[in-house]
């Protein structure tokens, strides 16, 4: 068995990039199948439930308050989900995975990427902040990230989210970066300028 629960739908288009699905805090491995099939129609979806519980909410890592993440939590889990996508990888015969995470999931992503830059193919983070004080060294090699910020949410301020697209950017991601007219909930205009980047870009 691998090594996190998790909800794996196959491909029904033969090329459609996977889409590895990373939801938010209290969410779980169904919350993002919906979305998934929305973003990528016919497209394999691997996704992995958190393994962290917080007063009964799962989350991919450990934070000490809201917005002041565990980071040794966050190195480890964060590796984890790589070796996790890997092993899924080899067992369903799938090609790497587009991360599409939403808040806590998104930030798992962004961990993971400036870890190991090789484990994604590529990622839409919503609602990411930085995951590092201090960013490691990375190279993603001209990886497409998409990053959708909200100019009202009350959890990540747009200079943070600004922040975490420098540092993609200097990390040599080829990043696009949109802040809209939102808070921290997902919403509609995500699902339209997730789904055409994807388009473009994969
Ligand atoms: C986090 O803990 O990853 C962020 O505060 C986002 C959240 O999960 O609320």
């Amino acid at each position: 068995d691998l090594s996190m629960i998790h909800r794996f739908i196959p491909a029904t288009v033969e090329g459609a990039t996977p889409l590895l699905l990373l939801h938010g805090t209290g969410g779980d491995e169904s919350d993002l199948l919906g979305l998934g099939g929305l973003l990528s129609p016919g497209a394999a979806l691997l996704s992995p439930r958190g393994q962290v519980l917080e007063n009964g909410m799962p989350r991919f890592f450990r934070r000490l308050a809201e917005g002041v993440f565990d980071e040794a939590d966050l190195r480890q889990r964060a590796l984890e989900l790589g070796a996790f996508v890997e092993e899924a990888q080899e067992h369903h015969g799938m090609a790497r995975p587009v991360a599409v995470g939403f808040s806590n999931g998104a930030n798992v992503a962004s961990a993971l990427m400036m870890l190991d830059p090789t484990k994604l193919a590529g990622a839409i983070l919503i609602r990411a902040m930085v995951p590092f004080a201090e960013p490691p060294a990375f190279d993603l090699g001209g990886a497409q990230v998409l990053l959708l910020s909200g100019g009202m949410d009350p959890i990540v301020p747009t200079d943070n989210a600004a922040r975490l697209a420098r540092q993609l950017q200097e990390g040599g991601a080829r990043l696009t970066h949109e802040v809209l007219p939102t808070g921290h909930g997902l919403g509609q205009m995500d699902l339209v300028i997730a789904r055409e980047w994807l388009a473009a870009s994969f």
